[in-house]
């Protein structure tokens, strides 16, 4: 707490002092919680000016375009590190050293199958159901298999729920897309890496050798890696509140699936692919900029803009490289490159764009990196939350954590109608 003070003149009442809280970097806040003793309320509806917490996690410096992983910079932990050991970083606050690492990937290693009875409810989804819903569906339904581990009070109940959530969630995610195509499940397969298991539980079938091709799977790594947290964003916000109700984990992640699952946040990825594919070409471009601009017209640039980066996300930049890269070791010329490559000139340059500073965010370039991977469209939310469950799960354990933790409940704008006398519907209808 600084000495900082914030004096607030509200009619009628003497000045009002409310303390100033100093971060580590960022934005002071000032705290309000003692507020609603003068009879006045703030009102931030899309939490514009709001924080929810203190969090040591991640930070985000949206002019500057930094984002760090507790206090790494993204890009030397995409550069360099792996995305289980990031996992580690987020969830413990440090980097481990070997042994601290290697027990952590043995524990994770062994939580990757599941229940075979969570495997019968796959079953009951019709075949063309949207990944998103089976997700939503089976990472809820662990909440019913777990019982071991439903004491959130318990320090080792949440270690555990955290471990079984990092393990199954690529195993889940890759039956969601056999299932849709009618194929066997894949087993998980120990002996590879994060990403390669889930490259094999994804592409492999029982009757073919499936080698991972290296390529791949560092870019999927490195995409797991970028999606992994974002400090306060709407999913996150969805788990720490349903967290701090005390609420079975398994059932709080399965509520920051659903809210991640909205195009406005990380369905704007298979948005932004299926944008690029109406476009089709350079030259109809200019068309759905000028949507874009048109006030009248709710189309949007999916993949561009960013409720915090306000000069680039870099994130975006990194999946660009990222994409680049993936398509020239694979030899692939993908004309929805092309397309993605001329609409980022164009929108820079654009004064629209400038103005209210849309830049392409990470969902711009990660839908072309998936696609060249072989994943379609319909699973790159899954993508994202595979990755997000770590930044979930963090959120959620650093909550919980916390002492005097209560529960979130927001108050109210109220402009309904007051003290009306009820009638019966006999008396209403004459
Ligand atoms: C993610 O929060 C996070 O951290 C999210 C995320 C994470 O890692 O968790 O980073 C992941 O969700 C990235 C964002 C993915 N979403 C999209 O790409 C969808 C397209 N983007 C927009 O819907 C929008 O930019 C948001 C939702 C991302 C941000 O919206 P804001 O901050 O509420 O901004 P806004 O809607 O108030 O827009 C400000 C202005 C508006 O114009 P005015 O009303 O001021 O005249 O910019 C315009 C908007 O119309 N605008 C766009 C635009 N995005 C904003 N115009 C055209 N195309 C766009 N994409």
């Amino acid at each position: 707490m600084s000495d900082l003070k914030a004096i607030l003149h509200l009619p009628g009442q003497e000045p009002i002092e409310l303390p100033i809280i100093k971060g580590t970097a960022g934005h002071d806040v000032i705290d309000i919680r003692t507020l609603g003793k003068t009879g006045y309320f703030t009102y931030d509806p899309g939490f514009l000016a709001t924080a929810s917490c203190r969090s040591s996690i991640t930070f985000i410096d949206g002019e500057a375009g930094i984002l760090e992983y507790r206090g790494y910079p993204i890009e030397q932990l995409a550069e360099k590190s792996d995305y289980l050991e990031v996992c580690y970083l987020l969830l413990n606050g440090e980097l481990p050293n070997k042994k601290q690492f290697d027990d952590f990937h043995h524990t994770v290693l062994t939580h990757t199958m599941l229940h075979e009875q969570l495997v019968k409810l796959y079953s009951g989804f019709r075949r063309d159901s949207h990944p998103m819903a089976l997700m939503v569906g089976v990472v809820g339904a662990l909440s019913a298999f777990y019982h071991d581990s439903l004491d959130i009070n318990n320090e080792s109940h949440r270690e555990i729920a955290a471990y079984r959530l990092i393990s199954k969630m690529p195993t889940l995610a890759a039956m969601s897309y056999k299932y849709s195509l009618g194929q066997p499940f894949i087993y998980p397969d120990n002996s590879l890496s994060y990403a390669g298991n889930f490259l094999k539980m994804m592409f492999a079938v029982p009757c073919e050798e499936y080698i991972v091709n290296p390529v791949l799977e560092r870019a999927m790594d490195k995409i797991f890696i970028l999606h992994a947290d974002h400090e306060q964003n709407a999913s996150t916000s969805t788990v720490r509140l349903a967290g701090s109700s005390g609420a079975n984990p398994f059932a709080c992640i399965a509520a920051g699936i659903a809210s991640l699952w909205g195009p406005a946040h990380g369905g704007a990825n298979e948005a932004c692919l299926d944008m690029l594919e109406e476009i089709g070409t350079v030259e109809r471009i200019p068309e759905f900029v000028a949507r874009a601009k048109d006030k009248d017209d709710p189309f949007r640039l999916m993949g561009f803009g960013h409720r915090v980066y306000k000069s680039h996300d870099p994130r975006a930049t990194v999946m660009r490289k990222t994409c680049h890269d993936v398509l020239k070791d694979l030899n692939i010329n993908d004309p929805l490159l092309d397309v993605a490559m001329e609409l980022e000139r164009i929108a820079l340059e654009d004064p629209y764009f400038i103005e209210k500073k849309l830049y392409p965010n990470v969902d711009f370039y990660s839908g072309i990196v998936l696609r060249a991977i072989g994943i379609p469209s319909s699973m790159f939310t899954v993508i994202f939350a595979i990755s997000r469950t770590i930044g979930w799960i963090s959120h959620w354990k650093e909550m919980l954590d916390q002492p005097g933790q209560k529960i979130g409940r927001p108050r109210q704008l109220y402009t309904g109608k007051r003290n009306l006398d009820f009638q019966c519907v006999t008396d209403r209808c004459k």
